[in-house]
């Protein structure tokens, strides 16, 4: 992979800050690739939980990070990406706040990082690739033409999980996904390896007052320009 040639727009932020969403409307709109690094880590979590190990076991982390038997599928017409662990579907486990919660913990062992780096980076493919996570611009692809940072206020970002939650039928309560987001941020922020925060070159988008037509404007001038 040359990341010279091959054109990528690097999303980062914290959880529940729309990078997803945006992320995938972007990647239909250029018809580039699309990278969800956050589900790499989560079924990585996954898999560390099926087979028991110890988190604080670097080399079965590292292990499992560099076997990790895994699979994106898109269904022919549909946007719709299911992910495959050891040949089962776990789409919809991965996306609980339970397993968002393991994949921040395992997420700061260094070892599991670098295990991890290729195989995100194998995913810049022409034309294009848009990548979300939280250190697509800053460690994986930290020559990205166009890097973007999302913020929004902790209050704003729990919110948009609970309507999320609901939307997929699930119950929350706003003062308990508050306290998660709060402390998921405070973790992938505070870790020594590859630490949530914006590149020197990124455009910085406050998205708490925005609505997503207006943040995907931003991000589309910042490609046109
Ligand atoms: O983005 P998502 O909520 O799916 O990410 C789950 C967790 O995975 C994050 O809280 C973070 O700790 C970790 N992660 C990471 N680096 C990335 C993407 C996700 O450390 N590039």
């Amino acid at each position: 992979m040359n990341q010279n040639t091959i054109s990528i727009l690097a999303i980062d932020g914290p959880s529940g800050v729309g990078k997803g969403t945006v992320a995938r409307v972007m990647a239909q709109k250029l018809g580039w690739h699309l990278l969800d690094s956050g589900a790499i880590y989560r079924a990585f979590a996954l898999a560390v939980e099926a087979r028991g190990v110890d988190i604080a076991d670097k080399s079965a982390l590292q292990k499992i990070a560099q076997t990790l038997d895994l699979e994106f599928k898109t269904e022919q017409g549909s946007e719709l990406v299911s992910v495959f662990l050891e040949g089962g579907d776990v789409s919809k486990i991965l996306r609980t706040e339970q397993t968002g919660e393991m994949a921040s913990k395992v997420a700061s062992v260094g070892v599991v990082r670098t295990a991890l780096l290729k195989r995100q980076q194998d995913f810049a493919q022409a034309p294009g690739l848009v990548a979300d996570g939280r250190d697509m611009g800053t460690v994986v692809f930290a020559d990205a033409p166009f890097k973007v940072f999302l913020t929004a206020s902790a209050q704003e970002r729990a919110k948009r999980r609970l309507k999320q939650l609901q939307a997929q039928g699930t119950m929350g309560i706003m003062s308990q996904i508050l306290a998660e987001v709060v402390a998921r941020d405070e973790r992938d922020c505070s870790r020594k390896n590859s630490p949530l925060k914006p590149a020197d070159d990124a455009l910085i988008i406050d998205t708490t007052e925005l609505s997503i037509d207006k943040v995907i404007a931003q991000v589309s001038e910042l490609i046109k320009a």
